[in-house]
């Protein structure tokens, strides 16, 4: 009866287990290169043949995965990656990481998790394990992946194993904060207990801590959770951040004083809004999900409707800025530094930098991005945008220089030196003292 369970349990202490990783992007090439870096045979699942063909010639196209890590891995043939999608029968696992993205009405998008399950459920074979790794809202596994593996007739538990444990990492932290696959613990939800031991079992060997709650479901809302909380806290601080705006009080200053408090409080910061993949996105998954069951979620709602205000607010500050040169923001040239949602990456998805660029636009300015990991983005009506090298000429001609990413790579000192002036969304300039400070409009 646990034949199946015992088989699998073997292969994945032995590492002789072959793993399947569906989604190769910021979540699933991390994956995929942990495991195959610990032994296990890897073969990633990509529908972009151009991604595939990177990976095979050993390129790595996410910042946290260096060339240099992957490439060994391709080419002894432990990580092969594939558009083949009838491979999956031969993996014993399958770790399903493609995307979950809001709809034109910002309603959760499940047509990627569909998809990966109908393919998989089309070579499906007893003894295989899938675990669901995309952010999405409480039953999801059961509800939308389950019923197309279940066509096969497999009873869960003892022939075909299911889970849910959703992904953590944050792009950007393996090498500046030391958080990454390897260590980040790891949050489990079986359909059935045996289901959870065999996830957790596999999951022991990926990183250092392996935390099983009861359901996929409770395993799907901690993720949003998590993220809701974020949210939830940048709002607050935004809000803080607007009424200091009001009162002439600087808000970086009032939270690092709030911060020396050593317990029963967390720094969080302001900023010209939401960005990435996560933040922006995962809060409407539990409100789609909680309008269901008729409750209105009016915290996440109220968080979502602070956030979204703050590229206005900075464009806000840009007119300020320009007014106290006497100048109009029509005609003006804004100079938007930094353009990747966080510090440090070259990931734009959902970047505030949009926003303020099309507010700044709309009113007449001639906006120009820098930021050297992004050399270039698309706008929301497709057009294609090149950012600039930042040098001293484009600093001295601009009106105006907007801090909206503060990468390390900026040098601080220069662009408040030569900008005429500067607004600063993340406090980047805080370094920067005496008559020039003049020049600065802060968050
Ligand atoms: N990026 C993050 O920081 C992060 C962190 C935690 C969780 N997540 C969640 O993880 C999931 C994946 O996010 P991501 O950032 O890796 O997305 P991504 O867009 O970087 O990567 C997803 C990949 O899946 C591929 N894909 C789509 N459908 C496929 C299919 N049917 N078969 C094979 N490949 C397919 C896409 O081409 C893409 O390369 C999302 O649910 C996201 O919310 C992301």
């Amino acid at each position: 009866m646990d034949r199946f369970r015992d088989d699998l349990i073997a292969r994945i202490s032995e590492r002789r287990a072959v793993v399947g990783v569906i989604g190769l992007g910021y979540v699933g090439l991390p994956l995929a290169v942990r495991a195959a870096g610990l032994g296990f045979p890897v073969i990633g699942f990509e529908v972009s043949a151009a991604k595939v063909a990177q990976i095979n010639r050993g390129e790595s196209y996410i910042g946290d995965v260096p060339s240099e890590q992957l490439a060994p891995l391709t080419r002894c043939g432990a990580l092969l990656a594939t558009t083949d999608a009838a491979r999956m029968a031969e993996c014993d696992l399958l770790v399903i990481c493609v995307p979950t993205p809001l709809n034109v009405t910002r309603d959760p998008d499940l047509s990627y998790i569909e998809s990966a399950a109908t393919m998989i459920a089309a070579s499906l074979r007893p003894g295989q394990l899938v675990i669901l790794e995309s952010t999405t809202y409480p039953g999801t596994t059961r509800e939308v992946v389950w019923p197309r593996l279940q066509g096969r007739g497999l009873a869960p538990g003892t022939e075909i194993f299911l889970a849910f444990s959703p992904e953590r990492i944050d792009p950007g932290q393996t090498s500046s904060k030391g958080w990454g696959v390897e260590n980040t613990p790891k949050v489990v939800g079986g359909l059935t207990p045996a289901c959870a031991e065999l996830t957790a079992a596999f999951y022991r060997h990926i990183t250092n801590q392996v935390v099983c709650v009861s359901s996929p479901d409770a395993a799907e809302l901690t993720k949003l959770f998590e993220n809701i909380f974020r949210a939830v806290n940048i709002a607050l601080v935004n809000e803080l951040a607007l009424l200091c705006d009001r009162m002439g009080l600087n808000v970086w200053e009032v939270i690092d004083a709030a911060a020396t408090k050593p317990y029963g409080f967390m720094r969080f910061t302001p900023g010209p809004g939401l960005g990435g993949h996560c933040i922006p996105i995962d809060p409407f998954y539990l409100t789609w999900k909680a309008r269901e069951l008729d409750l209105t979620t009016r915290f996440i709602e109220l968080a979502g409707e602070i956030n979204t205000q703050m590229p206005r607010h900075v464009h806000d500050l840009v007119v300020r800025a320009l007014n106290r040169q006497k100048k109009a923001l029509n005609g003006s040239t804004v100079l938007l530094l930094g353009v990747a949602y966080k510090p440090d990456v070259n990931d734009y998805r959902e970047s505030p930098a949009f926003k303020v660029y099309d507010l700044l636009a709309a009113d007449g300015a001639r906006v120009f991005t820098c930021d050297p990991h992004v050399p270039s983005f698309e706008l929301h009506d497709g057009q294609v945008i090149t950012t600039m090298p930042l040098s001293d000429d484009l600093l001295a001609s601009c009106d105006c220089a907007v801090i909206i990413t503060d990468h390390r790579a900026f040098d601080y000192q220069q662009i408040v030196t030569l900008a005429p002036a500067v607004v600063d969304t993340r406090n980047a300039t805080r370094a920067i003292e005496g008559p020039l400070r003049a020049k600065i409009t802060l968050l």
